[in-house]
């Protein structure tokens, strides 16, 4: 207030009072004021993608960059979801705080021609995202934006900063790396002949951010800031392809073609952690929907089967709110099943129920007998066969509570369901989660069918698929009154225990046990990670009625050298190829 009433005062000519003209020249001298920030187009094409938008928009909402400084475009057609009325909704309450907002929405038609599904994309559909993003691109270039953002809309910017990291690097395209739960991520390290993606040493140190940096790559795609300050930027074109563009139709490569043609190097950035797709991830900050639009609705369903359970601890509230979640982001229905507490468990109690353990049985790690933990884990698991057996339920979907989902996992689960179904496999169970025992030979993979193999020796019960069939089979070999830990009796029971003393209790060794490949579940934690508990507890069921067990324990021997093999196993050259496959923009 001061400062300006002097400089108004200076400008009239006013006498000033009191001091010197010194004082006068240094006040008119004021620092050269900050620059606006740069003129940035955020560009959003959006199809079917009702699931994601509350949290993309919450995340633009909440950019650290100044609104006026930012235009909106954004395109929506084809939708057979919500996405009209949400983005509406939204630009509706936000326009007045951005600098422009286009919107162009289209109700009709609902698909495209030839489409298959929602999922399907055909020549139509990469065409008409390019001519979008093309229309964007120009619409940028025309109200002279410094800059252009585009972004998938099941992509999600967390860092708060991104726009002023991704600036600060002064490159022509930039793309900040995104998080999966797997290998996938928006760029590629190398591009074969006929511009797929291709596998290079190079691509998973810098997707696990053991190279930190920004990247000169063959491809970024989904989420990117090209500079239109830069010269090269002109040239750079999602539509038409380039005139001697002969490969196949999909808008990243056409783009990454234009970029190429244009002698302009593209860059992932993985200096931080910029943002996500949209997976259940436990460790990452849970991130907020945007607060002015309604809560999306869930319709959550069995996916099929007639009942999905989840095996929870009562006192292990932490876990069941946390699976909850996630089976509800998912929009998968379960029933909590309460688990045998081992560590309720006395001697009497086990006599009582006429348990008795499997001569002979020594834990393989450590050489003691079967735990507390162990019994109750046994116990939970013997409950839902005898549920699924009393209820006639043919086909059930069993999940602990301590684990985590591969990404895209219903959709996974589903095709893999489809794939049994169609070629009529007969199964009594299988694995969808597990720890493969013997790695030294691969598992018989089933004639026609994609991801599944024949189950060898496996430990851990994570997750499984079980039939009426299968669940009658374990019940009729009778465990009770030969125990051993759950995962080493159904190893016995499809005849592939290496242990041939143990199986010889078991006459009928005939459950057919397949497995996903790759699996579709993981373990939560694995020793060394955050919130891993330590395997400390060693008493036994047989010697010991005072000892307590945590049922949720039993597991952690098995755990010990499977970090590595698992995290290899995720990101599999299988995996990735596949991830390609199913493609960013596909719905989750
Ligand atoms: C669709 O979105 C609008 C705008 O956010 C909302 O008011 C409406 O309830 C939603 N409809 C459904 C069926 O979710
Ligand atoms: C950014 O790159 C341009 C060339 O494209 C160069 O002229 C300019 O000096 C760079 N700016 C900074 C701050 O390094
Ligand atoms: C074992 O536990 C039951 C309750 O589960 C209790 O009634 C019984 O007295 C206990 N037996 C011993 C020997 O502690
Ligand atoms: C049972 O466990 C308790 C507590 O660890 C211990 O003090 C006791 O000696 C054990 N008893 C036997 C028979 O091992
Ligand atoms: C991915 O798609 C290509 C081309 O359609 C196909 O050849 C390849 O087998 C697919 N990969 C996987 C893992 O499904």
């Amino acid at each position: 207030m001061l400062r300006v009433t002097s400089l108004l005062s200076a400008l009239l000519l006013v006498v000033p009072p009191g001091p010197s003209r010194g004082y006068f020249t240094e006040e008119r001298w004021s620092p050269e004021s900050a620059l606006l920030a740069p003129r940035v187009v955020i560009a959003l094409v959006c199809r079917n993608s009702a699931h994601s938008l509350p949290l993309l928009l919450g995340a633009i909402e909440r950019l650290s960059y100044p609104k006026d400084r930012i235009a909106l475009w954004v395109a929506t057609d084809h939708n057979t979801d919500n996405t009209t009325a949400i983005l509406r909704d939204w630009l509706i309450q936000v326009q007045n705080h951005y600098h422009y907002v286009e919107w162009r929405p289209e109700e009709e038609p609902s698909a495209f021609e030839d489409e298959v599904g929602p999922k399907h994309w055909n020549d139509l559909r990469y065409e008409h995202v390019m001519k979008l993003r093309q229309a964007a691109l120009e619409t940028a270039r025309e109200i002279w934006a410094d800059y252009f953002l585009v972004a998938d809309c099941d992509n999600l910017l967390t860092n708060r900063d991104v726009l002023w990291k991704l600036m600060k690097e002064n490159k022509t395209i930039v793309a900040p790396m995104l998080e999966s739960r797997a290998a996938y991520s928006n760029f590629w390290c190398g591009m074969t002949s006929q511009g797929y993606y291709k596998r290079t040493p190079a691509y998973m140190p810098i997707r696990r951010r053991e190279r930190l940096g920004c990247f000169a790559v063959p491809m970024v795609h989904s989420t990117f800031l090209v500079d239109l300050r830069k010269e090269a930027s002109q040239e750079l074109a999602f539509y038409p392809p380039h005139p001697e563009y002969s490969w196949a139709l999909d808008d990243v490569i056409v783009f990454a073609f234009s970029a190429r043609m244009a002698d302009v190097q593209m860059y992932i950035c993985n200096k931080e952690i910029y943002g996500y797709f949209p997976v259940p991830m436990l460790k990452n900050p849970p991130l907020e929907p945007s607060s002015l639009l309604p809560l999306p609705a869930k319709h959550s369903n069995k996916m099929g089967f007639d009942e999905v359970f989840m095996i929870n601890l009562v006192r292990r509230a932490d876990r069941r709110e946390r699976m909850l979640r996630s089976l509800e982001e998912q929009e998968l229905s379960c029933k909590v099943v309460a688990a045998v507490d081992g560590k309720a468990l006395n001697t009497s109690d086990i006599d009582s129920m006429g348990i008795k353990m499997l001569p002979g049985y020594k834990d393989p790690y450590h050489g003691r007998p079967l735990t507390k933990g162990e019994l109750g884990c046994f116990l939970s698991h013997y409950n839902i066969w005898k549920e699924i057996v009393e209820r006639g339920l043919q086909t059930s979907l069993v999940l602990e509570d301590d684990l985590r989902f591969e990404v895209f996992f219903k959709r996974r689960l589903q095709a893999l369901l489809q794939e049994v179904t169609t070629h009529k496999v007969d199964w009594d169970l299988i694995y969808i989660g597990r720890k493969r025992m013997q790695v030294d030979h691969p598992e018989k993979s089933v004639p026609n069918v994609h991801n599944v193999v024949e189950a060898d020796y496996s430990y851990w019960t994570l997750g499984y698929m079980l039939s009426l069939q299968g669940a009658q089979k374990l019940l009729a070999a009778k465990p009770l009154t030969k125990m051993l830990p759950v995962d080493e009796f159904l190893p016995v029971m499809y005849n592939k225990h290496p242990i041939s003393e143990y199986m010889s209790h078991f006459e009928r060794r005939n459950l057919r046990a397949f497995s996903a490949e790759p699996l579709l579940v993981y373990p939560t934690h694995y020793t060394g990670d955050p919130g891993y508990i330590s395997d400390t507890e060693t008493s036994v069921v047989w010697d010991n009625a005072t000892v307590r067990t945590d049922w949720d324990r039993a597991k952690s021997r098995k755990t010990q050298e499977q970090e590595e093999l698992s995290f290899e196993a995720q990101n599999s050259d299988v995996l990735q190829s596949e991830l390609e496959n199913w493609s960013a923009r596909d719905e989750l």
